[in-house]
């Protein structure tokens, strides 16, 4: 055979190989609780947003690495928009390689992120199916009013290869989240409530003590007296129209924190995007909104507050907006809070992946991102139908460039609760801040669990009380459970710590994992708990606290002031 005639074969191979469909995402079947209900239909409009590969991706995590690392050379030294651009943005091959696919195919690009690597493309279903080898269908499900438009099966055109992250929506099924989280409630309110929240008797181990500002001050060490710096904000995010009052906000400052007398006034900045709206109404408080700005407010004393809303009825969207939002805006907050997750199965590996970059971005910002880590124990976020056996993921408090924080109850000694969410990521390797931290506590795991991802990023980072907190909603005192309550206050805690930095000429703290792990004797150690969950029987599997580092408490509730000490030493 001469070797023309095998060039000759192989430029045929490409040739026929250029602008053929290679497999991208596929899934067997729609998750349980969907039912398909036939072709989406051939002229429905479909929004496809493309995520683009970034130019240089692990540039940003290695640049994130560093700056949030105690004693590196350029610790704390937070990115400009522009110098995360510089990582985040596509490169000018993967434009090109997109935008003449989209121009050769007639499409239109409708919305670009601010960092250009996320663009929306709208065109008909037929010819979304035609291009990527999907069929798009309707599904309908119990928790959701409209049909969801996805496909099984995704490919992509054999020249977008490698310059596509991710495409959405194709096979990612994720309902939204549930809350407003249930309250907990123990047969209504407990008595102490009604008689005096204030008086909070830490060296009670009574598990129904009711929690207010004082007590949580009481813990931990928090201080009552106001921040001082304008230059300074925590946001609270609220989807879901969720909706914050200020009328509830203040009643609640009256009411818990009688010795700041400006709470009365207390107010936040409200933020929009997405076409996200707050009208402040009687009787339109979202009970994850209240309890989330009543808890930064009644413990970050005097320091500037945002509620963002996002609109939308995507939750991954959302959640992918915020964080494009955090990312770019020209003065970010110094701290961030979310109660919200979903089950990592329900986001699928590319687009997961992609939001955590998002928040990888903001991260490097110097904004510390406060995630809950769910209310299912080691299974996953209220998914329905409920597995008792499987332990599954809770998205984004397990994308590791995100601080998860789990919950404690009662006080002496402080335990952590059946239900705080933790585990190991199915999607994230384990990151190197963490890693001393994980492996000792895999040494003390016992043989016969269900599987789990023993080299995945463990979660939660840390935690704080999470039981019956007093919240003022809709004129009423409820009490409400849930790492919901846990992460707003340790935001608030984190942010009192920016202020004294701030007022120190020091850089915020940021990026939190790198100094929480490294520097463990800032927290309590936190010894008892198992987190079967709220619903499975205690005796089904769960995790087990440890000493040290373990996926219910993480490295336990902080202190704050060893926690003020550590930040202003470094
Ligand atoms: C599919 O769902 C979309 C969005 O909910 C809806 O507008 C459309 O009419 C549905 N198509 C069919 C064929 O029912
Ligand atoms: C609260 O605001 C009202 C109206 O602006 C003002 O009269 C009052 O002095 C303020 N109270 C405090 C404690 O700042
Ligand atoms: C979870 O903990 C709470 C509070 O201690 C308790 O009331 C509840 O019964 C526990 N649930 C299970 C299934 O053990």
């Amino acid at each position: 055979m001469s070797f023309a005639r095998l060039l000759g074969t192989l430029s045929l191979v490409l040739v026929v190989s250029a602008g053929n469909l290679v497999q991208f995402e596929q899934r067997k079947s729609a998750p349980a609780g969907f039912t398909s209900k036939g072709p989406a239909g051939d002229d429905h409009p479909l929004s496809l947003r493309f995520g683009l590969a970034s130019n240089n991706i692990a540039g940003l995590h290695e640049k994130l690495a560093s700056i949030s690392k105690p004693g590196s050379p350029d610790f704390r030294k937070w990115l400009s928009a522009d110098e995360v651009k510089a990582f985040v943005a596509p490169s000018e091959e993967t434009l090109k390689a997109f935008n003449s696919f989209a121009s050769a195919n007639g499409l239109k690009t409708t919305e670009t992120s601010p960092f250009g690597e996320w663009v929306t493309v709208s065109m008909p279903v037929a010819k979304a199916n035609k291009l990527f080898g999907a069929k798009y269908t309707n599904f309908t499900h119990a928790d959701i009013p409209d049909p969801i438009m996805r496909t099984l099966s995704m490919s992509l055109p054999s020249e977008l290869v490698n310059h596509i992250d991710v495409v959405h929506p194709s096979t990612a099924f994720a309902l939204p989240d549930p809350g407003p989280r249930k309250p907990i409630r123990l047969g209504g309110l407990p008595k102490r409530a009604a008689t005096a929240p204030e008086n909070c008797d830490v060296s009670d181990r009574n598990p129904d003590n009711v929690i207010t500002p004082a007590c949580l001050q009481a813990l931990y060490n928090i201080p009552a007296t106001p921040a001082t710096q304008e230059n300074n904000a925590l946001l609270v995010t609220g989807y879901q129209n969720q909706w914050a009052q200020i009328d509830d906000l203040q009643a609640f400052m009256k009411e818990l924190r009688p010795d700041y007398s400006a709470g009365v006034n207390q107010t936040f900045l409200r933020l929009a995007i997405d076409h996200g709206t707050n009208p402040q109404l009687p009787g339109k408080s979202g009970i994850e909104a209240q309890l989330d700005i009543e808890y930064v407010a009644g413990i970050a004393t005097g320091v500037p507050l945002q509620f963002l809303t996002v609109g939308g009825d995507d939750f991954l969207i959302s959640l992918l907006h915020t964080a494009e939002f955090l990312a770019s805006t020209p003065f970010p907050p110094t701290v961030m809070t979310t109660s919200y997750g979903r089950e990592e199965p329900s986001f699928g590996n590319s687009l997961a992946n992609k939001i955590c970059d998002g928040y990888a971005a903001a991260s490097a910002r110097g904004v510390s991102l406060l995630f809950s880590s769910g209310d299912g124990g080691v299974n996953g976020n209220h998914d329905d139908p409920w597995d008792c056996e499987l332990f599954v993921s809770v998205f984004p408090a397990s994308c590791p460039y995100v601080t998860a924080v789990g919950s404690t109850i009662s006080f002496n000694p402080e335990i952590a609760v059946n239900f705080t969410g933790g585990g190991f990521s199915e999607y994230f390797p384990l990151p190197s801040y963490q890693t001393a931290a994980v492996d000792a506590f895999l040494k003390t795991v016992p043989d016969g669990l269900p599987n789990f991802n023993r080299a995945g990023r463990g979660y939660p980072d840390l935690s704080l009380q999470g039981w019956n907190y007093l919240v003022t909603f809709n004129g009423q005192r409820i009490p409400v459970s849930g790492t919901s309550a846990s992460a707003p206050t340790v935001a608030a805690m984190i942010s009192l710590v920016n202020d004294k930095l701030i007022a120190a000429g020091k850089p915020v703290l940021g990026f939190l994992n790198p100094f929480v792990y490294a520097n463990p004797s800032i927290f309590n150690d936190i010894l008892i708990g198992h987190n079967s969950g709220w619903e499975c029987p205690a005796s089904t599997a769960g995790f087990d606290a440890a000493e040290g580092w373990d996926p219910l408490s993480g490295v336990g509730t902080p202190d704050f002031e060893r926690l003020l000490a550590a930040a202003l030493a470094t």
